[in-house]
């Protein structure tokens, strides 16, 4: 399992502030929209001048008509990340143009698709989504698995249901850790590391229980040290 560390704080200092911090650790670093908004492609470049080896998880959740979505996925792959994502729910004929717009780039990022946020508790997903949380991201997953995608972000409580039901490989990334009992703030499906290993999680996303400590690296060194 990987930690992922969200760089969401108030300015582009701070975040290479934390970069540095933490750059002698084996960890990928999220970029999104805060900051990328606000401090582009010259954000990107300079993290990965702090350590080449940063793996860059681009978090846009593209979500638009399948022709935008793909011309913007392409844009994507002009980047020097890692990881992107895109939203299930704009369903697989989208996925697919995107999967078919980047599938043949050399060296291409992993493509992940949202499946239900994870600051959505069942009864406001129902509302919007008409099935309770499990079984629709389960179908989302399904959509993602068979248009091609790389895997899925979700909650570390649907992880196992969906490698179930696409495959053991197909990537799970899940934000919503708390890994030391912090404060939720907005997340509802909070879960620790214990259960996103239980659950066969591939990258735990960790924001602020790390950029709003004091010590930044010593939580970093904490949760890496549960990972082992
Ligand atoms: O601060 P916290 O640990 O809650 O940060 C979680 C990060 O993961 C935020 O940057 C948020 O935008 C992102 N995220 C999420 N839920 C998703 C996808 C991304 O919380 N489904």
């Amino acid at each position: 399992m990987k930690l992922c560390v969200a760089l969401d704080l108030p300015s582009a200092k701070e975040n290479l502030s934390l970069a540095n911090q933490i750059k002698d650790y084996d960890v990928w670093l999220k970029v999104g929209f805060r900051s990328y908004i606000r401090d582009g492609k010259e954000f990107l470049e300079n993290l990965k001048k702090i350590n080449p080896n940063f793996k860059i998880f681009l978090d846009l959740k593209l979500y638009d008509i399948p022709n935008t979505m793909a011309d913007a996925a392409e844009e994507i792959c002009k980047l020097d990340v890692d990881m992107f994502n895109v939203h299930a729910s704009s369903g697989k004929i989208a996925m697919r143009t995107v999967m078919n717009r980047v599938k043949n780039i050399k060296n291409r990022p992993l493509v992940l698709a949202v499946t239900a946020l994870t600051s959505f508790e069942n009864n406001d997903f129902k509302e919007i989504y008409g099935q309770d949380i499990l079984s629709k991201a389960t179908q989302f997953a399904k959509d993602s698995f068979e248009s091609g995608l790389d895997g899925v972000v979700c909650s570390a409580f649907e992880s196992f249901e969906i490698k179930e039901n696409t495959n053991k490989n197909f990537i799970t990334l899940t934000p919503g850790i708390r890994p030391f009992g912090e404060d939720a703030g907005d997340q509802k499906r909070v879960a620790n590391i214990d259960l996103a290993q239980t659950n066969l999680v591939n990258f735990i996303v960790v924001g602020r229980p790390i950029y709003t400590s004091k010590t930044p690296a010593i939580i970093v060194k904490n949760i890496l040290e549960k990972l082992n």
